[in-house]
């Protein structure tokens, strides 16, 4: 998608950070690319370590009439008010952190709240990650990635990819200037259909 074709919609950005700590590099490095966003567009940040969400309870087949808490209904409400999502994560362990796979598992109740639209809410819609990491060599967080092109693929969404920063000490991502060069563009993206790998396997069997 280019800048214009950005430009064009009627685009609304959510940007979720999920560090355990703040200021930290996926924040630099979001902020840093959503400065290039059209100032027409409107941002919203939320930081998931400001909020008070508990570790998601699994109850899609007993809680029918489950009522979520305002911060739940906060972070539900902004989700499907968006239509671009950014996952902006830290690498932990090869994979997201513990406050941002908590976000997307409430996802997973919110798509099961009997007369939920949540899926056709988000189908259509973009997901994107930014994630800062120590290791230099960036496909060190390809777990990371997968799980997001997945959970979008799942969700019926374009996937925008994940922009990639290295940094240990807050702050240190500045001189990755790869990392820094891409944010300029990282929303000009290219933003398909997300699809699971087998989808395309499945393709080119048939071609
Ligand atoms: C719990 C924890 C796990 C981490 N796991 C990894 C990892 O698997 N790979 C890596 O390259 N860096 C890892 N790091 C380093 C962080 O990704 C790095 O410090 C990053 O800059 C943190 O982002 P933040 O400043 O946005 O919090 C880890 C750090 C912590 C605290």
């Amino acid at each position: 998608m280019t800048l214009d074709a950005v430009r064009d919609t009627d685009r609304s950005f959510l940007f979720v950070l999920g560090s355990s700590r703040a200021d930290g590099n996926s924040e630099i490095l979001a902020r840093a690319a959503a400065e290039h966003l059209p100032s027409d567009i409107p941002q919203r940040w939320v930081d998931l370590n400001q909020l008070s969400l508990p570790d998601f309870q699994d109850g899609r087949h007993e809680d029918a009439g489950r009522q979520p808490d305002e911060v739940e209904e906060l972070l539900r409400r902004a989700t499907v008010d968006a239509t671009d999502v950014v996952i902006v994560s830290p690498l932990y362990w090869y994979s997201l952190s513990a406050q941002t796979k908590r976000y997307l598992d409430y996802w997973s109740g919110w798509l099961n709240v009997p007369g939920s639209d949540f899926k056709e809410r988000m189908a259509g819609g973009t997901l994107w990650g930014v994630t800062a990491l120590a290791h230099e060599e960036h496909e060190v967080a390809d777990g990371l990635v997968t799980s997001l092109n997945h959970s979008a693929a799942y969700l019926g969404m374009h996937f925008g990819g994940v922009l990639t920063g290295t940094g240990s000490r807050p702050g240190r991502v500045r001189a990755d200037e790869q990392a820094m060069t891409r944010a300029k563009t990282f929303f000009q993206n290219e933003t398909p259909l997300a699809r699971f790998p087998y989808e395309d396997e499945a393709e080119t069997a048939v071609a």
